[in-house]
């Protein structure tokens, strides 16, 4: 396997009836190894967004960059810039509902909060241009009881929507591999958490 977290030994089950605690400590061991490659393998997906310019006048990553600096200039903390970071990286394979994407891939590591703001930044975002394609800009009002409806309003109003100005000087990727990192080290929430740390 690449990455290089294929420790050689494996499993001897044909079928998981047979699985015994030998062939699960070689599974969690590799597991664990491979888990260490997840900043980097997101990484690696978000640089598909390059040159990816959808007719907007700045491609898909530069927007990424530029969403996360802004954050980041505006004081936001690690967390939240991963977020503003990352909030478009299910363009790629989710193409009728990136919002998804993006939030299950971040649910493990960040606040309710900000996993919120991500996964329904899509109908947030709407209020600056879906009246234009026909649609309700005003989608968003069907979370207004939502305790995180202003928290996500203001990411789309301050970061999202202002991210595509080809004048702009975002800071490169590189900048953000630490805190990339950082936040994707240790899960806060999975239901594999209680067998990963030992
Ligand atoms: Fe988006
Ligand atoms: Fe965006």
């Amino acid at each position: 396997m690449a990455d290089g977290h294929d420790m050689g030994e494996r499993a001897k089950f044909r079928e998981m009836l047979e699985g015994t605690k030998e062939d699960w400590d070689i599974i969690a061991a590799n597991s664990k190894a491979f888990n260490k490659g997840l900043a980097k393998r997101v990484l690696d997906h978000l640089r598909l967004l390059d040159g990816d310019f959808g007719g907007f006048p700045i491609d898909r990553l530069e927007h990424s960059l530029q969403t996360a600096t802004r954050a980041h200039r505006d004081g936001r903390d690690e967390e939240y810039v991963v977020c503003a970071l990352l909030h478009d990286i299910g363009d790629t394979l989710g193409s009728y509902n990136h919002p998804d994407v993006a939030a299950a891939i971040l649910k493990p590591f960040v606040s309710e909060a900000n996993h919120w703001m991500v996964a329904n930044h899509g109908a947030f975002q709407g209020y600056y241009f879906f009246h234009h394609l026909g649609l309700d800009r005003n989608l968003r009002e069907k979370f207004k009881d939502s305790p995180h409806y202003e928290y996500c309003a203001q990411f789309c109003h301050l970061y999202d929507q202002t991210a595509f100005d080809p004048e702009y000087k975002s800071e490169p990727l590189e900048f953000f591999v630490p805190m990339v990192e950082r936040v994707f080290s240790k899960p806060k929430n999975s239901m594999y958490l209680k067998a990963m740390e030992e």
